[in-house]
């Protein structure tokens, strides 16, 4: 492939999904339960790449929204946490409004996950035991980057990570950046859809009930 090659036109890729389907009577009794269950299948084989990728999408005071994706790096009963820097932009909109919306796209295997909720911080405790398990490199960047602020060039940001590395050589524990951490996105809905032939998906959704339990509705596609 080379940049005189024709580029595809969007209006004529069309790909056939799978038959099989996403019936109410194979669904977890919960979102986070069900929710394993796909992202086990989305990791096997590598048959997503980077399944856990996801697009959260925030909104400011004013309502005004952005999208990015982020890595999910756990889940439980309590919902999907991710780690970002607290001064991003991300971070200023969920401290403003903590609604929040998630997508994980897995395209390759025609489903997507899409989770409406609020996001808060995740503990301190929490955020160094994660901090921990970043490699040194990935450490230093934390720190180097005073994310979403308008940096004057990459020699800029090198020349501040080289002074880190200076600072704390591979081997030397990094502190915990204080504007990083993480977000945990308690869940109010959780979509699966699965793709099916003639655009006839399947969506099920889980709602979140006053008494903790979830309601599962079927969406048109
Ligand atoms: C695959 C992928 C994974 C990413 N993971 C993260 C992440 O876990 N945390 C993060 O802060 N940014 C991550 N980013 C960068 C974000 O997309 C984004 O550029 C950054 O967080 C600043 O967003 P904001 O200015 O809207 O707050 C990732 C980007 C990609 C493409």
């Amino acid at each position: 492939m080379n940049d005189h090659d024709p580029v595809p036109d969007p209006a004529h890729m069309r790909k056939q999904y799978r038959a099989e389907g996403l019936d109410e009577s194979d669904l977890a009794e919960g979102p986070m339960e069900q929710f394993a269950r796909w992202f086990r299948q989305a990791a096997a084989e590598g048959a997503v790449f980077e399944p856990n990728a996801m697009v959260v999408s925030t909104a400011d005071a004013e309502g005004r929204p952005s999208s990015r994706t982020v890595l999910m790096k756990a889940y439980d009963e309590q919902g999907f946490v991710f780690y970002t820097n607290y001064d991003s932009r991300k971070a200023r909109d969920l401290a403003e409004n903590p609604y929040v919306s998630l997508v994980f796209p897995w395209h390759a295997i025609a489903r997507q996950v899409v989770v409406s909720g609020t996001a808060r911080r995740t503990g301190r405790d929490e955020t160094a035991a994660y901090f921990r398990l970043r490699p040194h490199g990935s450490q230093l960047g934390a720190w180097a980057s005073a994310q979403s602020s308008v940096v004057f060039s990459r020699a800029e940001l090198d020349a501040a990570y080289e002074e880190l590395n200076a600072r704390y050589p591979e081997g030397e524990q990094v502190p915990v950046p204080p504007n990083w951490g993480g977000f945990r996105v308690a869940p109010q809905t959780v979509e699966f859809w699965q793709g099916r032939h003639d655009r006839l998906h399947d969506r099920l959704r889980y709602v979140a009930e006053q008494d903790g339990s979830w309601r599962v509705e079927r969406l048109s596609p």
